[in-house]
């Protein structure tokens, strides 16, 4: 677990992570070395209680300890993929799923980022890494999973994801325009600065030269997160 600390940062502390999202009520074990999930997370969960599945293969790539994999069972998908980087980090929602009794037919799967064999799939699901990306280009993640979504989706399915102001939401439907996708928001929400940005001067130093990154109101930091619905063409 040493190797993932390193790559994502302070947010992997074991934790019992208890929410509701619209008539869901979720209480999922975190361990250490898992993604906790962050306002980021729990917006994506909020719209995703929203949306119908019914009768998708839905992929989650970067699944982490399963937030949204148990909503998108609930909200009725026939089957599911799921991916995370590491055999290990899959335990966790394998154990979710067990704790929780959900039994879609879920494939497990290892697999780094959009580098995905099974498929084509009705809709793809991530809350993509940003600000703990690990990487010099931060929109690594967000621009693969945009320019690669028509080799991951059915003609005509969908990509939904969630990503903040401070990762260029203009760029992001620029992106997907370009690509040919109709794109549209699911929801959108603030939220106060988590701790671990003021930790990384380069990070803020980055956002604070992007227009729009984030808003100050009171003395306190506001990001604006977005919810995507993005439809390739049939
Ligand atoms: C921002 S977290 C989201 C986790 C979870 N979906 C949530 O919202 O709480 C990103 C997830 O992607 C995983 N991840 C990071 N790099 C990856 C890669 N190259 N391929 C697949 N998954 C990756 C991490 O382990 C982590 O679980």
């Amino acid at each position: 677990m040493k190797s993932l600390t390193k790559r994502h940062g302070d947010n992997l502390y074991p934790a019992l992570f208890r929410a509701q999202f619209g008539s869901h009520e979720m209480s999922l074990d975190v361990p250490a070395g898992v993604w906790n999930p962050t306002p980021h997370g729990v917006h994506l969960g909020n719209v995703l209680a929203e949306v119908d599945f019914s009768g998708e293969h839905v992929l989650e790539i970067g699944t982490g300890c399963g937030v949204h994999a148990l909503l998108l069972a609930w909200q009725g998908a026939a089957r599911l993929t799921l991916t995370e980087i590491e055999a290990a980090l899959l335990e966790t929602v394998r154990h979710n799923f067990a704790k929780h009794k959900v039994d879609t037919p879920t494939e497990y799967v290892v697999a780094d980022w959009v580098h995905i064999e099974c498929g084509p799939f009705d809709t793809v699901v991530t809350n993509p890494p940003f600000a703990k990306s690990g990487k010099r280009y931060r929109r690594y993640f967000i621009d693969t999973l945009i320019l690669d979504a028509h080799k991951l989706l059915k003609p005509g399915g969908r990509l939904i994801f969630v990503q903040s102001s401070m990762a260029d939401v203009p760029r992001s439907i620029r992106m997907m325009e370009e690509c040919g996708m109709t794109v549209g928001i699911l929801g959108e929400s603030d939220h106060e600065f988590r701790d671990y940005y003021f930790e990384d001067p380069t990070y803020l130093l980055e956002m604070a030269r992007l227009p729009g990154a984030y808003d100050v109101r009171g003395g306190l930091h506001f990001e604006r997160l977005v919810a995507f619905e993005a439809r390739l063409p049939q």
